[in-house]
């Protein structure tokens, strides 16, 4: 009776055992193990601060689709206003240039240029003598100004025909200035002073035009990443990579311009590198169409929000996701599809991202009974705990949370110990609260051993890089570090790993979660109740 008793308690308590330790691990991945990854950033979506030279023989180089220019007038000394942001007239009265004084360019070739207000209308003008509007919604020939560009970054604007503008002495520009003017100081003559630029995917393209662009993304696609890199992933016990990709990819013969095409061959490439090392891929749909997020990594043209505004812009991006998920379904080193980087809280709702989510899950589903479903958390000021809210499946899926001590005010002059105790204090404590919540697996699909301290030691780099696989190794699906290659030495994972500011092993630590805890403990048990009856 004891004996039977004992043993059904001892298969009782495995049974709990296996459940605790081996229900814990990502399907898929080899052994009791979550996702240790590295994001394979600014290779198949162009970052051009991760590769700068990607971008230095275009001509005007500095003068691409969003880059946002302030315009002063040299006799007047006074800024190009758009009144409002947009949408009425322009004055030339401002001292002091902030958002109604900021235009977007908008790029025709490296000489013609359209430019659109805070409100997105266009400066306009019909013709010799008429003054200018920011008044059109689109543009065409009314909106197409010429630039001249002198070394000193003065220029001169004039209409098509070759009539300049010039501001008048009441303020106002107008295409009516006689001749051609010399870089004096004259009425026709501005100060162009760049305040901001984006540096992706569009602008690369749209940069250098159709065939240069081909050329020079050829060559990155087919040498930024190598199966090399893999090599040195395998050797230092990563087990998975995160592939950003734009929209573009499910058109990859003849995508949509200025967009390139080739990135599906180097995807395909990444899946079989991936194979041969025993990494498995996630591909991150990282760039939508219109953009998420106003940021060059998603392709954006000139900064703006556009993907929620059109139902087109969804049902493209749905597109694109039923596109990779039927071409790699079956493919043994997919472990997972994320819908959508960062949407940006402010601009997108989730009325209408939720259903977007809801959607992309049943269509991996269609293709895949199992691979990894992921939503993104959005960006800006989002608590990630809505995506918990919102009743998305529980089967296979899994929230990405992206995880900087910096982008946000709060960390510019945190000492290094500061941004240590934030990431117990506050990382730690929401990726238990997620862990434990119903629904998707938690997953830091980007974070980095960077901060805001300026010249901090290599031993405070290891101490910051330590917590953080600590805590990281916590979250039930894993982590992923962004990024694998970078000009920035300390976002470069490579360069951190080789030049060990970023010591991996302390990852390889077996995490205290709760839940090996029990498991522990349900062992424990079983075997003191096998030692009670063999005694
Ligand atoms: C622009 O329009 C506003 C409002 O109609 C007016 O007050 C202002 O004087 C105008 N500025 C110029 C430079 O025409
Ligand atoms: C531009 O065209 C207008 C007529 O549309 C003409 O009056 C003017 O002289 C032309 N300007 C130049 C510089 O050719
Ligand atoms: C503005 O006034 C100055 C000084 O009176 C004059 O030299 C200049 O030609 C005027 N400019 C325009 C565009 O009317
Ligand atoms: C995105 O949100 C920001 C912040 O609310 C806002 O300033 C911006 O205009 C929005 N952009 C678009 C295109 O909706
Ligand atoms: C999610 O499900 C819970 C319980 O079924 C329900 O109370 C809640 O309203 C649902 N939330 C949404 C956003 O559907
Ligand atoms: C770092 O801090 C400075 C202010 O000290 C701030 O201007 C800068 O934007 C911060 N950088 C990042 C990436 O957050
Ligand atoms: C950080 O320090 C800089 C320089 O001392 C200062 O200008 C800035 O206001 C500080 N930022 C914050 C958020 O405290
Ligand atoms: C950081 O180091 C650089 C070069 O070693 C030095 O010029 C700079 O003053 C240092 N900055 C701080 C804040 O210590």
């Amino acid at each position: 009776m004891e004996l039977i008793f004992c043993k059904w308690v001892s298969v009782f308590l495995f049974s709990c055992w296996l459940i605790f330790s081996v229900g814990h691990s990502v399907e898929g991945l080899h052994g009791n193990s979550r996702v240790r990854a590295v994001n394979l950033g600014g290779w198949l979506v162009v970052e051009g601060w991760i590769k700068p030279s990607l971008f230095e023989d275009i001509p005007n180089g500095d003068m691409l689709d969003g880059t946002q220019v302030q315009l002063k007038s040299v006799t007047l000394h006074k800024y190009i206003s758009a009144q409002n942001g947009g949408g009425m007239n322009v004055s030339v009265d401002r001292d002091n240039p902030l958002e109604w004084e900021t235009f977007k360019l908008w790029r025709v070739s490296e000489s013609v240029f359209q430019f659109r207000t805070a409100q997105g209308q266009f400066l306009t003008c019909s013709g010799d003598g008429d003054t200018v509007f920011a008044t059109a919604e689109s543009p065409s020939d009314s909106e197409t100004f010429y630039l001249e560009r002198n070394f000193n970054n003065r220029i001169h604007i004039k209409l098509k025909n070759g009539t300049y503008i010039q501001a008048s002495n009441d303020s106002v520009l107008t295409a009516d200035f006689p001749g051609t003017p010399g870089w004096d100081d004259n009425p026709a003559t501005f100060e162009m002073v760049i305040v901001g630029k984006l540096q992706g995917d569009y602008q690369l393209a749209n940069g250098y035009g159709h065939d240069k662009a081909k050329a020079v993304l050829k060559k990155h696609r087919n040498s930024f990443i190598t199966v090399d890199d893999f090599d040195f992933l395998y050797r230092h016990g990563i087990n998975t990579v995160r592939i950003p990709v734009g929209w573009w990819i499910a058109s990859d013969a003849n995508p949509p311009a200025p967009f390139i095409g080739g990135s599906l061959e180097a995807l395909d490439n990444a899946f079989s590198w991936a194979q041969a090392y025993n990494i498995k891929c996630i591909i991150d749909l990282h760039a939508a169409p219109g953009s998420q997020n106003g940021m060059e990594h998603s392709a954006s043209k000139d900064g703006t929000v556009n993907w929620q505004k059109s139902p087109e812009h969804i049902s493209q991006t749905l597109d694109a996701i039923e596109f990779l998920a039927s071409r790699y379904a079956v493919h043994p080193a997919l472990l997972g599809i994320e819908l959508l980087n960062e949407p940006a809280a402010a601009n997108v709702s989730l009325d209408i991202l939720v259903p977007f989510y809801k959607q992309g899950y049943k269509i991996v589903r269609k293709y895949s009974s199992t691979a990894y479903v992921i939503f993104c958390q959005r960006i800006g000021d989002a608590d990630p705990s809505e995506l918990y809210q919102a009743n998305l499946s529980s089967l296979n899926t899994v929230v990405d949370l992206h995880y900087y001590n910096l982008f946000n005010r709060y960390f510019d002059n945190l000492t290094s110990l500061a941004n240590i105790q934030f990431i117990n204090i506050v990382r730690q404590p929401q990726i238990q609260a997620l862990n434990s919540a119903n629904g998707p697996l938690v997953f830091v699909g980007e974070w980095v051993n960077e901060w805001n301290v300026t010249n901090g030691s290599l031993a405070d780099y290891q101490d910051f890089g330590r917590v953080q696989l600590d805590v990281y190794n916590a979250a039930s699906f894993g982590w992923s570090y962004w990024t694998l290659k970078c000009e920035k030495k300390h976002w470069d994972f490579e360069w951190s790993v080789r030049n060990n500011y970023l010591q991996l092993q302390s990852g390889m630590y077996v995490s205290n979660s709760p839940r090996k805890r029990i498991s522990r403990v349900i062992l424990l048990l079983g075997l003191a109740c096998i030692w009670t009856f063999l005694h």
